[in-house]
């Protein structure tokens, strides 16, 4: 990178260059430049729009089209030199298009400023990485879903305060999973909405005196419509801190799941395997398999919840309008992206490779008294009150601590001295499968349900392509 300390495009009213350390301070060339595809982009449009308009001949707007087009090609191929002295993108690029196409590139900037031309090149990144963060989000509900399906028999403990309370289904278990994805999804939907809204126009900060035609430009963009107020258009980033709102949310999501991952792979509950291909190993334990995937996630969680507490302090109290606080905005928010993209790339690529060891999922199942509640429905309905029935079971479940054995496993003999209404009829509903088949309701954890709620899932999934 060049490091030049004169800059071209506003040095006409300075009577000394810029410091070389305050050049390089205040650049962001070198986070910025991510948006280079973006700014050639917004250019071409209001290159277009200044030539509908009369401000532009059609030769100039191919010229700029064409040296535009150059531009892009060289920093593809890693021929484009990039100069802090340019300060930002935006810069670099015009100088690059004016040393192609001499004069002309000059006047590419006829009626913007760089106020709402870096508010635009943003919004149009964060479009597209809504949409592709979209897509891999969809990518891991797909293997959730599919998961849940194969695995709707599939019995494991369901757990309050992490104790074994109720039997629950493992398809039951991944689809809650999705159902907090579902709501992530239509979260980043909504964010685009308002992110898609075209800023350019607004220049400065009060609108330009040249006829533009700012509903064409959006037409040109793909932008819903140019926003309505110059002066909210160059200034706020709140579309950028609600997409950091809802990746935090994504991440506070995936960080729960993860800590599940975490705790079901460990020896203590073996619940699950990764496969090994997600996994790493220690350098002086030869046993360890370690659930990195898993750990990184939860532990990138902080990171992005760092970077919407960061986009908010960026906003507080700013005056209107454009500051040059708001160029502090990129770093937070490719990282945001970044981050949330790879984590949700991961899960896609593992999830469908789960492996539920059911055998220790069912034992689990067996060792916590999961069927109590469904004793004490039982006796309620032989007719007894709900608190005495509780009551008989509490004694129930001493007594099976006692001599170590679950509700399932004792005589009648043995059930009968808590209450005489119990009959023979007692073992359907005390087996883990009676317990889940019995609850038979939509949202319910019977397998019948699961395999309802992940055909509804899936057909979600579908609508959305
Ligand atoms: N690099 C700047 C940013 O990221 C672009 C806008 C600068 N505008 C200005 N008047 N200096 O916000």
């Amino acid at each position: 990178m060049s490091d030049q300390s004169t800059n071209a495009s506003w040095g006409g009213r300075f009577s000394e260059a810029t410091d070389a350390f305050v050049a390089r301070y205040t650049a962001s060339v070198d986070f910025d430049r991510r948006m280079y595809r973006q700014d050639i982009q917004g250019s071409v449009a209001h290159a277009t729009m200044l030539c509908k308009v009369g401000v532009l001949t059609e030769q100039e707007r191919e010229d700029i089209i064409q040296g535009l087009k150059e531009v892009q090609a060289d920093i593809e191929n890693g021929t484009f030199e990039w100069s802090v002295a340019l300060e930002d993108v935006h810069m670099n690029i015009e100088a690059a298009l004016t040393a192609k196409i001499g004069i002309t590139g000059k006047k590419l900037h006829t009626g913007r400023s760089r106020n709402d031309q870096v508010a635009t090149d943003i919004r149009l990144y964060m479009r597209e990485e809504i949409d592709h963060i979209s897509a891999e989000l969809t990518r891991l509900q797909e293997g959730l879903v599919g998961l849940a399906e194969k695995e709707a028999d599939t019995v494991m403990p369901g757990f309050t305060h992490l104790q074994t309370a109720q039997p629950v289904t493992f398809g039951h278990h991944l689809l809650a999973w999705n159902e907090m994805l579902e709501r992530d999804f239509a979260r980043l939907q909504d964010c685009r909405k308002r992110t898609n809204q075209l800023p350019l126009g607004a220049a400065a900060l009060a609108g330009t005196t040249y006829p533009i035609d700012r509903h064409y430009t959006a037409e040109l963009l793909g932008f819903e419509a140019p926003t309505e107020n110059s002066l909210d258009s160059v200034s706020d980033r709140d579309f950028a801190i609600e997409f950091t709102a809802a990746a935090s949310i994504i991440m506070m999501h995936m960080s729960r799941f993860s800590e599940e991952l975490v705790l079901w792979a460990s020896a203590q509950f073996r619940f699950v395997d990764l496969p090994d291909r997600f996994c790493t190993g220690s350098s002086i334990m030869p046993q360890k398999k370690n659930p990195d995937v898993p750990e990184l996630v939860r532990g990138k969680t902080g990171r992005v919840y760092g970077h919407m507490i960061s986009l908010l302090t960026l906003m507080k109290s700013q005056p209107l309008a454009y500051n040059k606080d708001n160029q502090e905005d990129k770093e937070p928010l490719f990282d945001t992206v970044d981050t949330l993209r790879d984590s949700l790339r991961a899960f896609a690529d593992m999830v469908p490779h789960l492996m539920a060891r059911k055998e220790d999922m069912r034992e689990a199942a067996m060792r916590g008294f999961s069927t109590a509640t469904d004793l004490a429905d039982y006796v309620v309905g032989k007719g007894i009150a709900f608190r005495d029935a509780h009551e008989i079971v509490g004694k129930a479940v001493a007594y099976g601590l006692e001599t170590g054995k679950d509700l399932s496993e004792m005589t009648l003999e043995e059930l009968k001295q808590f209450s005489n209404e119990i009959t023979a009829d007692v073992f359907d509903i005390l087996t883990l499968e009676g317990s889940v088949a019995a609850r038979n309701h939509i949202g319910g954890t019977a397998p019948d349900q699961v395999r309802a709620a992940a055909g509804r899932a899936k057909a979600r999934l579908i609508s959305r392509c």
